[in-house]
């Protein structure tokens, strides 16, 4: 896969208080350890709000247009925005969250946008929940998601000597804030996908695969090709064939995409360079959505990905498939080896429209 960001989501715990002698990092630290997150996560960004010491916003324009004029917003950003998940460790101050947890979460927008967020909580006799009620509020309002779970602490019963007493506290439900993190984060990732404008159908995002894809994409493959094999009279097709580590060792060596719609997945196309040849295949459009452009749609991008150098593009198809082959032959290509031996398929190509000065070698393409 061209890139690969992960099965396993990288959640920032962010520690929401910044007073001298606070207690929130031996929370966060308590939490860490309590769930066992260095294991369970894709990575821990321990994000400390004192440290990192965001001035009351200063920028001048939303941030929902995402123009930042300053360097400390910027990193903050990136930060941010490198995240798939959060853990607020928050305490309570005068029944609301603390002043420098509503900073941070202004200073942002799309950064913190369909991403989950958990809370901990610590405080006196209400545990700190009415400073998650009210952040929960704030964080919705950012297209955040927060989760059900949550771990609430009294100070009294958990904390000696400014520590996190790993007897009193509950364990247990750190792994469950955790748990649940996690599998929301999953079910979200598809709708941070940027949507494509240029797509024929509305909504469609397009981005390059994931591992957590390609389950999917075996599916997606194997229905696609059935009808294939209905057009050509055979079974004697590799995509039909193929087992999901097939799949996942093919897709290493190319790139793939995939394009969803609402969450779902409904195309996908790989790609890859030998030589001067742009190599495509694997375009396949769930059938209830043929017909309305996809596919052509997702070609062009694919051509569009070629790397320097390329000088030609090149496709096989069934020989039967008459809907491909019309599809390739309306975008520019042209049959170049009429079918295999045994008939079933056929090899198209097309120059690559702006010539590349580099001279090229010519292979077949694999199926
Ligand atoms: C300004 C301030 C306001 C507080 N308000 C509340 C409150 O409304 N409810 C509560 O349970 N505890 C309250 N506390 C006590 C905190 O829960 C406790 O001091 C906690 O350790 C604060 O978190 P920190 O040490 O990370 O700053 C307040 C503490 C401060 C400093």
């Amino acid at each position: 896969m061209s890139s690969d960001t992960g099965t396993r989501p990288r959640v920032m715990v962010l520690v929401a208080s910044s007073r001298p002698g606070r207690l929130g990092p031996a929370v966060a630290r308590w939490f860490v350890t309590a769930s066992a997150a260095e294991d369970v996560a894709g990575s821990i960004d321990l994000a400390d709000l004192a440290e990192i010491g965001l001035p009351m916003l200063d920028e001048p324009e939303h941030p929902a247009g995402g123009v930042y004029r300053h360097e400390h917003t910027r990193r903050w950003s990136e930060r941010v925005a490198a995240a798939d998940a959060f853990i607020v460790v928050t305490p309570e101050y005068n029944y609301g969250m603390p002043a420098v947890l509503k900073n941070a979460l202004d200073y942002l927008y799309a950064e913190w946008a369909w991403k989950p967020v958990g809370f901990v909580s610590y405080g006196n006799t209400s545990a700190g929940t009415r400073s998650v009620q009210m952040a929960k509020q704030v964080v919705t309002t950012l297209r955040m998601v927060p989760i059900g779970a949550t771990v609430a602490l009294r100070i009294t019963d958990t904390v000696h000597d400014g520590q996190v007493r790993a007897d009193a506290a509950p364990a247990g439900a750190a792994t469950a804030v955790l748990t649940e993190l996690l599998h929301v984060a999953a079910a979200l990732r598809p709708l941070r996908a940027p949507v494509a404008t240029d797509a024929p159908v509305a909504e469609l995002s397009l981005a390059p695969a994931a591992t957590d894809d390609l389950a999917e994409l075996l599916v997606l493959q194997r229905c696609c090709w059935v009808q294939e094999a209905i057009v050509n009279d055979t079974l004697d097709i590799p995509a039909l064939h193929e087992t999901f580590d097939d799949l996942r060792a093919w897709a290493v060596s190319w790139q793939v995409w995939t394009v969803r719609l609402h969450g779902r997945l409904v195309a996908a196309v790989r790609a890859r360079a030998a030589g001067g040849v742009w190599e495509i295949g694997r375009l396949m459009v769930a059938p209830d959505l043929a017909g309305q452009g996809i596919g052509r749609w997702l070609l062009a991008y694919a051509e569009s990905q070629a790397p320097r150098g390329t000088t030609s593009f090149a496709l096989v198809t069934g020989s039967c498939s008459s809907r491909n082959i019309d599809l390739y032959q309306r975008t520019g290509y042209r049959i170049t080896s009429p079918s295999t031996e045994a008939n079933t398929i056929v090899l198209l190509t097309k120059d690559r429209p702006e010539p590349a000065p580099e001279s090229s070698l010519q292979a077949a393409p694999s199926r």
